[in-house]
């Protein structure tokens, strides 16, 4: 890896701030499109990431860095129309969306991924408000590595109020001497180990983005970690702020921001901030506090801010599980460097972790790899759950690593946390298990089709954290 001088990091913000003013989303951008029908142009391109003098290729969505925001309303229908323009086939995966299985986005498990020059259209009519993201799930490690990855917006059916609506997509890249993307993705090193973290970091497309805004504003801030594996243990320096959703899903009560908040690869947050001066997000993951992105007041308004605890934001329509009916299961992940495992089941036939690292593949769930490859050869689901079920999932991670684990179609109630009891549980669709963590997840199984369940460090997902739960 290559850490940026601080003079590299000052050109990496120059740079980026130029390259970051075409793709920045209108901040008072609150109206969903109509018709709500959106086009995903895919196209590799060029920009100066971290040198302006020599530009990166990255992989894009319509030609910029994020994709652009896709908003859309609750319980409207939308066509999202992708155009493939890169060289390599791939699927676009909204990730949180309660779907239509068919709409999923899993190469082979929901579609038949789209090729080079090919067109597929998404169908769906979104159910939940709140902030979701779209990304590839076809050799995502690669796509996603290289840029592709975009934010979608459901607005609620009735407006919430807010004075300015932000998406902040945080991305981390890693980049080689000559600020060009390393292209060395899925090496043993990264997949045994906490996966592919950069060298670069850059939040709504910049390295350091000052975000105007006004004094007396409430700003609605929605965070994306759209990183590989980066996790990060964000802070607010400056304003007022509340926590108001997790992975699209409003707490029941805001809660007062602080003093950190851990953001694993998938994860989403809302905030409210009200701006009474410059504000600045912040990342202690390394260590040292370092900024991230700014919020800049230029000049004052009369908004929201210092009106006190916000109203939480409606809830969705996400079933509550039955808790004393509910079905458990329990999955055990395994492998990973400086662990235990010896070896697991892979393809039927029990493997050695040498010839299990041959093959690329360093984790298990339930001592097995539940699936090799990416979907094209998916083998036996994890689980079979009968549709209107309720069901509990206790993950336990019993590895030197920590690990957001995702599962698609659904959101869930996390109910433990560790064998203690989680007061006003969270509904999310991903949970971040530090070292031997464990966590009970629990919901109604009540859309039919099947789901990935996987972690979301990609280098993991595809080194054998990957599996699919079927409900049927
Ligand atoms: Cu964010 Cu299986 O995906
Ligand atoms: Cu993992």
């Amino acid at each position: 890896m290559i850490a940026l001088t601080r003079r590299q990091a000052l050109l990496a913000t120059a740079a980026a701030a130029a390259a970051a003013a075409a793709p920045l989303v209108p901040a008072r951008a609150f109206a969903a499109e109509t018709p709500a029908r959106l086009d995903l142009r895919l196209a590799s391109t060029t920009v100066p990431l971290a040198r302006p003098d020599l530009p990166a290729e990255v992989l894009t969505y319509g030609g910029t860095i994020p994709g652009r925001v896709l908003r859309l309303r609750q319980n409207v229908p939308c066509e999202i129309v992708v155009e493939n323009g890169l060289d390599a086939p791939t699927t676009v995966h909204c990730h949180g969306l309660r779907l239509p299985n068919a709409e999923d986005g899993v190469p082979h498990l929901t579609q038949v991924p789209i090729a080079p020059g090919g067109r597929h259209v998404y169908r769906f009519t979104p159910r939940d408000a709140g902030t979701f993201w779209y990304h590839p799930h076809l050799d995502a490690a690669r796509q996603l590595g290289s840029g592709l990855a975009g934010a979608l917006v459901v607005e609620e059916a009735v407006p919430v109020a807010a004075d300015r609506d932000l998406l902040w997509m945080l991305q981390d890249w890693r980049l080689d001497g000559r600020g060009r993307i390393d292209p060395s993705f899925g090496v043993p090193m990264d997949r045994a180990h906490a996966g592919r973290w950069g060298n670069l970091v850059t939040v709504a497309g910049a390295a350091d983005l000052a975000e105007p805004v006004k004094a007396g504003e409430r700003v609605r801030l929605r965070l994306v970690n759209a990183a590989s594996a980066r996790i990060f243990d964000l802070g607010l320096d400056g304003g007022t702020a509340w926590l108001m959703a997790l992975d699209g899903m409003p707490l029941a009560e805001p809660r007062p921001f602080g003093p950190s908040l851990v953001l694993s690869p998938g994860e989403r947050a809302d905030l409210f901030v009200d701006v009474t001066g410059p504000v600045t997000l912040t990342d202690a993951m390394e260590g040292e506090r370092r900024p991230l992105a700014r919020l800049v007041p230029g000049g004052r308004t009369a908004g929201l801010a210092g009106s006190g605890t916000p109203t939480p934001l409606p809830a969705n329509p996400v079933p509550v599980p039955d808790l004393a009916a509910a079905s458990r299961h329990r999955f055990v992940f395994s492998g990973g460097a400086m662990g235990t495992m010896d070896g697991a089941v892979v393809d039927g036939a029990y493997l050695g972790w040498r010839d299990m690292a041959r093959r690329g593949l360093f984790w298990a769930v339930n001592g097995a790899v539940p699936m090799i490859g990416e979907g094209d050869h998916p083998g036996a689901p994890l689980v079979t759950l009968a549709r209107g079920e309720s069901t509990v999932f206790r993950l336990e991670n019993r590895t030197r690593w920590p690990h957001p684990i995702h599962l698609h179609g659904h959101s869930f109630h996390v109910v433990r946390r560790n064998d203690q009891a989680v007061a006003a549980p969270p509904v999310k669709d991903t949970v971040l298990l530090w070292p031997d963590e464990s966590a009970e997840v629990a919901f109604v199984a009540d859309n039919p089709g099947d789901w990935m369940f996987h972690c979301h460090v990609l280098d993991h997902q595809e080194a054998g954290m990957m599996g699919y739960v079927r409900v049927a």
